[in-house]
């Protein structure tokens, strides 16, 4: 059994409480190697933001569990020596089981997620409630889910939105005893988030999709008045990246994202985490594939893995810095 505070993390707790107190939200980066690690660590110390990192269970198979806890350890140390000792939380996305939880909170997890949310309201209730229950003991916090996002969650795929019932809320929050709630409100994951069809064209003709469901944002923050609040599926699918993609041998069709305003607005409520994986996985493949394209004759990693870290680092700095609003928090 290792404590996440013998590893320099914190809890999400009192970061949730300022950022809804700040009308900010914290970034919830998604993490699979030490270019990603490194980036997000950079970025977020040089605009002092605190930050989540966020290991999904694809992660966990592709890294190994044990190698990304002791990067997230060596990140507490790197955000140090770079200058700034910024709250750092190392959360588990999208746990699929109590087994899967408890071992992340055994080794040295400060947060996890428990997504119940294709599963009957009460076996979801159950089910986050055993995992609390358990995480609580440690002082490790917890994010539940309500409502089912349309794209693919993990491992778990959702063909259709099904948008959170703001009834709901109040009773799975007190049987649960969750520290967070993710809702479905119209975003989703990937980069595919909405059928062209599903959008209007402004005047320059690009494509503008429907707005996130605020009003159900809404009725859910009166249900819970001061409850943070998370959204998944946040990213904005940066159509610069999308393009370098596309000219240089790439094949990405129709991906939209959720414009950025909509994220600042929503930021500004109880929503205190927003989850950022796609636009990273855009930035690095569009450097990577650029480079490839340009210098045939590159061999050495470091000389494309090095300028996607550095893309990568300027993307997150975006996001905290016009996005979340989570510059100069830590
Ligand atoms: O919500 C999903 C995250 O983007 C993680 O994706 O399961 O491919 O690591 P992944
Ligand atoms: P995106 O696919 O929109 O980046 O969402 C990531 C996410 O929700 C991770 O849990
Ligand atoms: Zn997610």
């Amino acid at each position: 059994m290792v404590s996440y505070k013998d590893l320099g993390l914190v809890n999400t707790r009192e970061m949730f409480a300022k950022a809804i107190k700040g009308g900010y939200a914290i970034p919830a980066f998604n993490f699979n190697n030490m270019e990603q690690m490194q980036a997000i660590i950079q970025a977020c110390v040089e605009t002092s933001s605190p930050v989540i990192l966020q290991v999904s269970s694809g992660a966990r198979k592709y890294a190994n569990q044990t190698l990304l806890r002791y990067m997230a350890q060596g990140a507490t140390e790197y955000a140090k020596e770079l200058g700034k000792n910024i709250p750092i939380v190392l959360h588990l996305d999208h746990g699929d089981s109590f087994e899967l939880c408890k071992s992340c909170i055994d080794m040295g997890f400060s947060s996890v997620m428990i997504d119940g949310s294709h599963l009957p309201y009460e076996e979801n209730v159950a089910l986050t409630k055993k995992v609390v229950d358990y995480a609580h003991q440690f002082d490790v916090t917890v994010e539940g889910e309500l409502g089912v996002l349309a794209g693919v969650e993990d491992e778990v795929s959702a063909e259709h939105h099904t948008y959170t019932d703001p009834a709901q809320v109040e009773d799975f929050v007190k049987k649960t005893g969750v520290d967070s709630l993710a809702i479905s409100i119209g975003t989703s994951h990937g980069a595919n988030k909405f059928r062209p069809e599903q959008c209007t064209r402004n005047a320059d003709g690009i494509l503008v999709p429907p707005p996130l469901r605020f009003d159900i944002l809404k009725e859910v923050e009166k249900r819970i008045p001061g409850f943070p609040i998370v959204l998944h599926g946040s990213s904005s699918v940066p159509q610069q990246y999308v393009k370098i993609i596309n000219e240089n041998g790439g094949a990405l069709k129709d991906a939209i994202g959720i414009p950025e305003e909509q994220l600042r607005e929503a930021a500004k409520s109880a929503v205190c985490k927003i989850n950022i994986d796609s636009d990273g996985r855009l930035a690095m493949t569009a450097t990577v594939r650029k480079i490839f394209n340009e210098k045939p004759a590159e061999f050495d990693p470091r000389k494309y893995l090095g300028p996607a870290r550095d893309e990568l680092k300027k993307l997150y700095m975006h996001k905290v810095q016009n996005v979340l609003g989570s510059e100069n928090k830590a």
